[in-house]
């Protein structure tokens, strides 16, 4: 028997493509999701030259989609907030892309710097504002897409803006609208 013959079966990879692990074309698990939004945070030239920013309604723009999730860019002028909502049958990433964001939870407030994510299930409820005196940039990865954002009511945290919103008849088509 031939002495190396072992060793050529199992050393020549190309023997053996079905034990390579394809990489995935589209993020499918949690973590692939967090790590899209990662990649697409620290390449600026994909979505830099693309961010508006709105005084009178806050700003979101599709990004990309795939087969079973959306990604959008929002930004958000001092003062500008989400309300109250949920993100119906969908789980998101949020990523931090420029500026401080304020989370609003429940369980507590949170402000969430360049690069900090939150990963968060269906049902989940959160309110998001900018309380900064500069502009934000967030990345929002939706899977499935956002097809609700359903609004709460609460006692909101800064009751000159919910005033400022109801005033402006923030329409429900415009929130239903709505990304965060
Ligand atoms: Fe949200």
């Amino acid at each position: 028997m031939n002495s190396d013959s072992d060793i050529q079966i199992a050393g020549d990879i190309l023997e053996v493509p079905h034990l390579l692990q394809a990489p995935r074309e589209h993020p499918v698990t949690v973590a692939e999701f967090a790590g899209l939004a990662r990649s697409v945070a620290a390449d600026r030239a994909q979505w830099e030259h693309l961010v508006r920013y709105d005084a009178t309604t806050r700003w979101y723009h599709r990004l990309r989609t795939g087969p079973g999730y959306e990604v959008w860019l929002l930004s958000w002028v001092p003062g500008q907030g989400s309300g109250t909502h949920d993100h119906g049958r969908s789980s998101g990433v949020l990523t931090v892309l420029d500026g401080t964001l304020t989370e609003r939870t429940e369980r507590g407030t949170r402000a969430l710097g360049p690069g900090a994510q939150r990963v968060f299930a269906p049902g989940y409820v959160h309110e998001v504002v900018n309380d900064t005196l500069e502009p934000a940039i967030s990345l929002h990865v939706y899977f499935p897409g956002l097809t609700e954002m359903p609004m709460h009511t609460s006692a909101p945290a800064h009751p000159e803006h919910a005033d400022a919103d109801a005033g402006a008849g923030a329409d429900a088509a415009a929130r239903a609208a709505a990304r965060c």
